[in-house]
């Protein structure tokens, strides 16, 4: 087998593709386009889909690229030898063009001949599609990887679990693939039958490549309905093929990490392999700081949030900074090892070079974000473990309250109990959550709602329309309606409420009328006071989240509006003037806002 640095596989691997017609493709952003259900690239032919169902590339119907992917749902697993969060597809389409005859006599060619990767064929296992309802068995793969020379007796047949690809969301093109493996124990490998392949021991077959004959789309409804284009899609993980070509036992031992990980040994004077903690240590913090460095450099660039895409970059730099306390990393190590990785990167992805500053700055702030707060939450976190029981299970609102106030993901909660053999409540986690989402709105609302600072004239009127508003938008929208927030100045009022979309025109014109004939009537403003309880029982609107007892102001409007209220208010409505809906906007998709003002 050959020694290959990174360099010379993509190389080597895209001069393979164009020999035989393919034009070669830049890789596409990490955040998919126009695909809701995933949230970042996760194989090469993810940005080929729309080509795949059978629009037209404008570079033909023979590529070949080298993608950058990201699969998150091993996070946990990151350290151990194989995994890693972040990693480059080699692959090549045909679309609707070549199919097996084509394929595998090119897959054969490039693992075997000297020319190429040159691996002994009696070294290389295939496994084929064992055909079910959906799809017939491939005996037409099988028979062409022996024509090329494949031993028959490595040659394996498995179900859909082991044979099939895709889709890559829940929906698209997918199809029966072949899947190439390189055989380290032939001892083992030649004990075990198909049924028995995916009990082999660890080690036995390393996968290196995967064709897919892309034939077929999955519908919404479940169903493979074939596709009027046979497409061919390949993928081989550039790390792992490393990894085996050059003996190494780890993805972290190949060239990609040789100068991040002299540059951590330089940061912590620990050395890589010093003991199974430092390497695990060494190993998160290497794959996490590319992962990040690549999300945040990304032309499509995103930043650490607590949602989506920004949610998961916030895990990844968070976990790294704790895994990078137990080598003693210093603070600001992340972005001194990031900018090696961009270094080694530059030629390949110039959008790492180009987004450097923004690298730096996201990956220093929130690195020193989380430093602030990680000291205290691991002794907070040792205190409560301290009291559990051996398997006992930090409870919801400790994990909660160790997100809350010292930012620690629940995901990385979890993964320092299991560490000491404890579990945590994450559905307790999951509700104190959504209590405490429930309570800071409350919380801006009673703000809102309770009290105006400015007592002048103007400033009270308004006051007074808000109540009119918020009855009226019940009456004419829908009952459901509560305020969601307010603000409001001497020019106008304005007033958020959960609603999904803006009002009609006519809604508009009902809630003015509405307004406009209670502010006509001259009603007054009736202020009581009373506890709490009664004024639930009363049928007032507002908040009954404070303790029993607790006395609150009322203001009744005729039979028109009863709030509960700080005050102040107009004594009776025929003081406002005429009411008007100056503006609608939209806060999100459930909150809408009016701003309305008072005509005199
Ligand atoms: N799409 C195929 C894979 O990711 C090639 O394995």
């Amino acid at each position: 087998m050959k020694t290959l640095t990174s360099e010379s596989l993509r190389k080597m691997y895209l001069d393979f593709f164009k020999s035989k017609g393919h034009a070669v493709i830049a890789s596409a952003s990490l955040i998919p386009e126009n695909d809701p259900t995933v949230l970042f690239t996760t194989a090469g032919m993810h940005p080929l889909v729309p080509y795949l169902l059978g629009e037209k590339h404008p570079a033909g119907k023979r590529l070949t690229d080298v993608q950058k992917c990201v699969r998150t749902g091993d996070i946990d697993e990151v350290g151990d030898s194989s995994h890693c969060t972040f990693f480059e597809m080699l692959g090549n389409w045909s679309l609707g063009d070549y199919f097996k005859d084509e394929m595998i006599p090119w897959s054969f060619e490039f693992l075997t001949s000297p020319e190429y990767l040159g691996i002994p064929v009696e070294d290389i296992a295939v496994t084929c599609f064992a055909g079910d309802a959906d799809c017939p068995r491939d005996e037409e793969s099988a028979n062409k990887w022996i024509k090329c020379g494949i031993l028959p007796k490595n040659v394996y047949f498995l179900p859909k679990s082991g044979n099939w690809w895709g889709p890559a969301g829940t929906t698209g093109p997918c199809g029966p693939d072949t899947e190439m493996h390189i055989i380290r124990n032939h001892a083992e490998a030649d004990k075990l039958n198909s049924d028995q392949f995916d009990d082999a021991p660890k080690g036995t077959f390393l996968e290196i490549w995967n064709d897919v004959f892309m034939q077929y789309n999955k519908n919404e409804q479940g169903k493979y309905e074939p596709l009027a284009q046979k497409n061919v899609d390949t993928g081989m993980g550039l790390e792992r093929t490393l990894c085996i070509l050059n003996g190494k036992d780890s993805v972290y031992e190949t060239d990609i990490f040789e100068k991040a990980i002299a540059k951590i040994e330089e940061l912590t004077g620990h050395k890589y392999n010093e003991n199974e903690q430092t390497t695990k240590a060494f190993r998160v913090v290497l794959d996490h700081v590319r992962t990040a460095t690549f999300m945040l450099g990304d032309a499509k660039g995103i930043v650490p949030s607590n949602t989506d895409q920004g949610y998961i970059l916030r895990r990844i730099i968070r976990r790294a900074v704790r895994f990078g306390r137990n080598i003693g990393l210093p603070q600001g190590a992340l972005n001194e090892i990031s900018k090696t990785i961009v270094e080694k990167y530059a030629d390949i992805y110039p959008e790492l070079v180009a987004n450097s500053g923004k690298i730096e700055e996201e990956l220093n702030k929130e690195e020193a974000k989380f430093s602030r707060t990680l000291a205290q939450g691991i002794k907070e976190f040792e205190k409560v473990a301290a009291t559990l029981p051996a398997g006992g299970a930090i409870d919801g609102v400790t994990a909660f309250h160790l997100y809350d106030t010292y930012g620690f993901p629940v995901e990385i909660t979890v993964e320092m109990a299991a560490e000491k053999g404890l579990k945590v409540d994450v559905d307790g986690y999951n509700a104190a959550f959504t209590e405490h989402q429930n309570k800071s709105r409350a919380g801006s609302e009673q703000k809102f709602a309770c009290g105006l600072a400015d007592h002048k004239e103007e400033t009270t009127y308004l006051h007074t329309a808000t109540h009119l508003l918020h009855a009226a938008l019940k009456k004419v929208c829908s009952d459901e309606i509560a305020q969601k927030g307010s603000n409001i100045t001497e020019e106008r009022l304005r007033f958020d409420f959960n609603f999904s979309r803006k009002l009609t025109p006519e809604e508009v014109a009902e809630v003015e009328n509405l307004v406009n004939g209670v502010i006509k009537q001259d009603l007054p403003v009736v202020m009581r006071e009373m506890p709490l309880e009664q004024a639930r029982e009363e049928g007032f609107t507002g908040l009954f989240e404070s303790k029993y007892g607790e006395v609150v102001k009322t203001y009744t409007i005729g039979d028109f509006s009863k709030e509960i209220c700080g005050g102040p208010h107009a004594e009776h409505t025929g003081l406002l003037g005429t009411f008007k809906i100056a503006k609608q906007e939209n806060v999100s998709a459930g909150v809408k806002r009016i701003k309305a003002v008072l005509i005199k």
